[in-house]
């Protein structure tokens, strides 16, 4: 099916409409956020479900009880998925979890006013185009990705769910809140988890014990978690998600890109990221 008949287009950017109904667009507008929330945010196929399970385990400081029994889109629910609205999230105590998709000038008032913690993961482009290619694939409503080439050709113009990754990650990096946002990346948490953990709890004002530390990065390896049905998405119906195409926990590693693309397709890739991140201070991990 083609982006006419999947997606609705908010704010200039594609969303697939089996997520968002109008009704929980607007229940994002009129959401009213509380300062000590905590919002993980990340341009799809960044470590999102990576952070639903580390972030609520800092938050109980190593009890596995909610990542044992709630799946990761109720324990840290997206604010502008429709499940949003029947949570009662206005009724769970402080600090609030909440996962976003949203690029930072789609975020609404109550957000800019209340300035909630946020923690933003960006991961290599690259990686995020391979994982965001074997997803379209397997999930039933996201457009197809066609070949390489064409996948190509919408993801560098954002003509994908979500919009364009590089003005995700500019708009997030210029984000006014510098003192409220927290930068991770991907490959930051490939190459020291025990050390992520650790920073984002203190970004969390959470004070743990290297013991506990550690018990935490064990539970969220790729392994682990990939064993865990309240966060493998082996919830999720076959019709909806078919994990026998491409699993959701695929291969949780740095580097797959060198498997998909050929070395055209690399140039073309890295032309445009030069063009476009030109203007960008910030160092990332894979540069
Ligand atoms: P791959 O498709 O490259 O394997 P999101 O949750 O934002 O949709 O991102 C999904 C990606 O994060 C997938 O990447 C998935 O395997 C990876 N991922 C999830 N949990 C992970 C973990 N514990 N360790 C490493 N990668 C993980």
């Amino acid at each position: 099916m083609s982006e006419a008949e999947l997606y609705t287009e908010y704010k200039g950017i594609y969303l697939p409409k089996h997520l968002h109904p109008p009704e929980s667009l607007k229940f994002l507008e009129e959401f009213t956020f509380r300062h000590d929330d905590i919002i993980v945010v990340t341009y799809p196929k960044s470590g999102t479900t990576w952070m639903q399970e580390i972030v609520p385990l800092i938050q109980s400081e190593g009890d596995m009880a909610s990542v044992l029994t709630i799946p990761n889109w109720d324990r840290m629910p997206w604010l502008e998925e429709y499940r949003a609205m029947l949570l009662n999230l206005d009724q769970r105590p402080s600090p609030r979890l909440f996962a976003s998709h949203f690029h930072y000038s789609m975020m609404p008032e109550s957000f800019f006013r209340v300035k909630p913690k946020v923690i933003y993961v960006m991961r290599n482009p690259k990686d995020v185009f391979t994982s965001s290619f074997h997803f379209c694939g397997m999930a039933s409503f996201l457009v197809k990705p066609g070949t390489v080439d064409e996948f190509l050709e919408k993801f560098l113009s954002g003509k994908v769910m979500l919009g364009s990754w590089f003005d995700h990650v500019k708009g997030w990096l210029n984000a006014e809140e510098q003192g409220r946002v927290m930068y991770i990346s991907y490959e930051e948490m490939i190459l020291d988890l025990n050390d992520s953990v650790s920073r984002i709890a203190r970004f969390m004002g959470k004070s743990l014990s290297e013991e506990v530390t550690k018990k935490i990065a064990d539970r969220c390896t790729f392994k682990s978690m990939k064993q865990n049905k309240m966060s493998n998405y082996s919830l999720v119906p076959q019709e909806v998600f078919d994990q026998k195409k491409s699993e959701f926990l695929r291969k949780g590693i740095a580097g797959d890109w060198k498997n998909l693309f050929t070395e055209t397709q690399m140039e073309t890739f890295d032309a445009v990221y030069k063009e476009k991140m030109k203007e960008v201070k910030f160092r990332f991990i894979w540069d």
